[in-house]
């Protein structure tokens, strides 16, 4: 059991109670998994802030690690299909990776997930000007957007369907160009029964805003190498063609006949070097795909299969779009976690969300959020095996 570092005897109250409701529920047999949730120190901030890393199991011996800077999932070990458990998610192995040079590993990305044209929108009449970060436009959110902050400990405890710990962040008026004190609260539950992480967001905001949040794991079912083997399948007739800069040209265009048809599984790298514009202007995959199920309740985005480990991902969501990004922007310069270094194309990124430049693409589903409205959204990353 991992000890408990520098905490309010509050907290540690929590952890211990939910560690021993934990062996409480656990079926007799296998010892060793009764689902907890325990915590320790993962060094601090440049500022000086401290950052907890939490550790939840889950009675099936699947764990997930979560960081309190950015809500960031550290990692993700499942088994294979010889039940071999390896950690599926790119990411450091300390802090310091994080805070210097990292492609928002794992993060919890917002206030807004994605671009935003040339870093402006208009909302009431009033225009806002956002950090250019991704020049031309903005992405994520700005230069310190939630995925680079401390975000605050409410709960950690074994829920009936898991242990859970719950986050929040309070982002003031006018942080990176945004109205409105936005309150989000990040919760993270390890279910027992689907061996799946789940993730729901909630947000409410005191004026007229602009909300798009998502998770923004690397996953890598093999654990390295690329993922062109990996087979995916995404429930989506449709998608939102780019411009050069990825900023949707506010077409909604059928996936029929192109690279971008994944309603048939196909591997990542089948037709990632096809002659085709979008491909070319993101690199490989970088798209928003119009899901076909119904925006606010949960359904199946997609599935990823990795033929070797028979390691299988699905991705689960409330939001109507999903951003299906093939770790273009890897190069191998980056040596994470075990010193494996990170090669093009070695992970994928599935972000369940609105549209990208929604504030400015009037056809597109709306992304504000007034006072007194609640904002949802629920990510659910589930894994199997295929034998
Ligand atoms: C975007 C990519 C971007 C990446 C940054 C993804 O969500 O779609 O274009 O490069 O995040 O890590």
């Amino acid at each position: 059991m991992k000890t408990l570092f520098g905490y309010s005897a509050t907290l540690a109250a929590i952890a211990v109670a939910a560690m021993i409701t934990g062996c409480a529920t656990h079926t007799p047999g296998g010892a060793s998994n009764a689902p907890s949730i325990t915590h320790e120190s993962f060094g601090a901030t440049s500022d000086g802030l401290p950052v907890e890393i939490y550790t939840l199991r889950n009675d099936n011996g699947m764990e997930a690690r979560i960081l309190t800077y950015g809500g960031i999932i550290q990692s993700i070990k499942v088994p294979d299909k010889n039940g071999q458990m390896g950690d599926v998610v790119l990411g450091y192995d300390t802090l310091d990776g994080y805070l210097t040079n990292s492609p928002y590993f794992g993060a919890l990305i917002g206030r807004y997930g994605n671009r935003i044209a040339k870093g402006h929108f208009t909302l009431d009449g009033q225009e806002y000007t956002l950090a250019t970060n991704n020049v031309p436009n903005s992405l994520h959110g700005g230069i310190k957007g939630f995925d680079k902050r401390v975000w605050t400990v409410v709960e950690a405890k074994v829920e009936d369907d898991g242990p859970e710990l719950k986050l929040s962040y309070t982002s003031p008026d006018g942080e990176e160009g945004y109205p409105g004190t936005l309150k989000v609260t990040a919760t993270y539950t390890l279910l027992a029964k689907e061996n799946a992480l789940r993730l729901k967001f909630r947000a409410t905001t005191d004026k007229d805003t602009v909300v798009n949040l998502t998770g923004h794991s690397y996953f890598n079912l093999a654990g390295q190498g690329t993922v062109l083997d990996q087979v995916v399948y995404i429930n989506a007739d449709k998608y939102t063609p780019v411009d050069s800069t990825l900023i949707p040209t506010g077409e909604i265009a059928p996936v029929e006949g192109t690279p971008l048809d994944f309603r048939t599984p196909t591997a990542i790298g089948a037709r990632i070097q096809d002659d085709n514009e979008q491909l070319k202007f993101a690199g490989g995959y970088d798209h928003n795909f119009v899901i076909n199920h119904k925006m606010g309740k949960l359904g199946l985005d997609a599935r990823v299969t990795d033929p070797a480990s028979g390691r299988v991902f699905e991705i689960w969501s409330t939001e109507p779009g999903l951003q299906f990004y093939s770790g273009n922007f890897l190069d191998s310069t980056i040596i994470g976690k075990g010193g494996i270094v990170y090669p093009h194309r070695g992970a994928f990124v599935m972000e369940p969300q609105h549209y990208p430049d929604s504030p400015n693409q009037p056809n597109f589903p709306s992304t504000e959020l007034k006072p007194g409205q609640v904002y949802h959204n629920t990510i659910v990353y589930k894994f199997s095996t295929t034998e």
